[in-house]
């Protein structure tokens, strides 16, 4: 390694280790945060896939069982499933937000992921550009998904309704026009992501936020405040409820709470890959 590849390497780890104290936790050396900075910076090319194991051995989880199921057909299987059903929604306008987006925003990742994020609905930048949790709130979630060890591409990100739901309809090009989905456009648009579900077929879901959690959970009594932090099932996968990544950026202290989330999700990835 250069010396300017090592001192890129110490300011990473700077980072990643300052970012893992802001996130509440206490046992930051526990964390393969060196792996996750060179992962980042890309320096180890062409080993980075060698950080990548580095980030999953450190959290005990066999590369190979957490990232690949057994059949490679079956995977071909559902990356084309996927991609049809992609396609369907494209032209999709059974409810009334078809008429004002501008993409379909389906949802991206390992068509074989083990862990599946939902969050509520695309919002601006999302509907501009057709992928899910890219604006702020989504480069928040790429932080977190990161400090658990993954990059985007390993986990299934997926929305609770494909299309943006705006305040004003005709006016997607204004910023803050955000709404959260209505009951009717969730009833609607759910049946899509339980496919998606189906097809991926995820170890583990976070649900993130309110929105997500109510829209998965109808009956579901409790906040995201009350509910957060407690297993749930849905269609037969692990659910973990927790806040969506836009309150922590109102609310910062929702950080340590969601870290700890996240951590039970990854032990609870880690027991099943034994
Ligand atoms: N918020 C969400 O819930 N989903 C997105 O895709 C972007 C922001």
């Amino acid at each position: 390694m250069k010396q300017s590849q090592f001192l890129e390497l110490l300011r990473l780890t700077k980072i990643s280790l300052s970012e893992y104290i802001n996130w509440g936790e206490e046992e930051v050396f526990k964390m393969p945060f060196a792996a996750i900075a060179a992962k980042r910076a890309d320096i180890l090319k062409p080993e980075t896939d060698i950080a990548a194991e580095n980030c999953l051995a450190a959290k005990n989880i066999p590369p190979k069982e957490l990232r690949q199921k057994e059949n490679p057909a079956e995977n071909l299987n559902q990356e084309k499933q996927l991609e049809d059903l992609k396609n369907k929604l494209n032209s999709c306008r059974e409810c009334p937000l078809g008429a004002g987006r501008l993409n379909c925003v389906f949802g991206e990742g390992n068509p074989n992921a083990d862990l599946m994020f939902i969050g509520e609905g695309p919002g601006f930048d999302e509907d501009h550009s057709g992928l899910p949790f890219i604006g702020k709130a989504g480069q928040l979630l790429t932080k977190i998904i990161e400090a658990m060890g993954f990059s985007r591409a390993e986990v299934y990100i997926a929305n609770i309704v494909k299309c943006h739901p705006m305040k004003e309809p005709s006016q997607p090009e204004s910023r803050g026009n955000d709404r959260p989905p209505s009951e009717l456009e969730i009833e609607t648009c759910k049946k899509y992501l339980d496919m998606q579900i189906d097809i991926v077929k995820p170890k583990a879901i976070a649900a993130l936020g309110a929105s997500a959690l109510k829209g998965l959970f109808p009956k579901e009594e409790k906040t995201i405040s009350q509910a957060r932090g407690a297993w749930l099932k849905y269609r037969g996968v692990a659910l973990m409820p927790t806040y969506h990544p836009a309150a922590l950026l109102r609310n910062p202290e929702l950080k340590k709470p969601v870290w700890q989330d996240m951590k039970a999700v990854i032990k609870f990835l880690q027991g099943i890959a034994k």
